[in-house]
């Protein structure tokens, strides 16, 4: 009787955690955006900003770099084989918060091949009003802590 109960207790206990990190990786994959992410009030963008940032997003930006913008690996700051590192995250975990509007704005202006990384330029790809939705976008994905440092470095917006 104990014996089987032990049993039982050992397999629990060695599928668990791969039952565990296989969730978390389908976390890590996804790629479309998720309709649960809401508008975040009280800041710089509108709702309507946002509402176009997350079709903007979601056309161009969630194959690379998640539908949450929480990145597609696990290990985003080793860089591929080639060289060239993953997409990041976007939604406040990595660097992201730490530019201003200006050059977030120069980064999806001109992506990062000029720089030997791999994100294509979007310059002539969306429109200004597009670019600067995708930016409300992305802060959105930022609770309130990182973005009021965020407004904090940057407080020329
Ligand atoms: C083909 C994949 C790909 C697509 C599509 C893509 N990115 Fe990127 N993105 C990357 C990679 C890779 C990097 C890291 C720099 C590099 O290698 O170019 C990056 C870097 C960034 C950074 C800098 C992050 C930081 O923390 O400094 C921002 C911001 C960004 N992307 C936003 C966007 C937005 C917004 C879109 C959609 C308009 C987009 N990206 C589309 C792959 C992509």
């Amino acid at each position: 009787m104990m014996k089987s109960k032990n049993i039982f207790f050992v397999l629990f206990l060695g599928i668990s955690p791969l039952v565990w990190v296989s969730c978390g990786e389908k976390e890590k994959e996804t790629k479309a955006v998720d309709g649960s992410i809401t508008f975040k009030e009280s800041r710089w963008y509108t709702q309507q900003q946002f509402e176009l940032g997350k079709q903007v997003f979601t056309a161009n930006c969630a194959q690379c770099h998640g539908g949450k913008g929480q990145g597609l690996v696990e290990d985003w700051k080793t860089p591929n084989p080639n060289g060239q590192f993953p997409a990041p995250p976007l939604n406040g975990t990595a660097h992201t918060w730490h530019h201003s509007t200006e050059v977030l704005m120069e980064t999806i202006n001109k992506g990062g091949i000029p720089l030997g990384g791999s994100m294509p330029a979007f310059k002539e790809v969306l429109s200004e009003e597009e670019k600067l939705a995708v930016i409300a976008f992305v802060q959105n994905l930022w609770d309130d802590e990182i973005y009021n440092k965020w407004l904090k470095i940057n407080n020329s917006n």
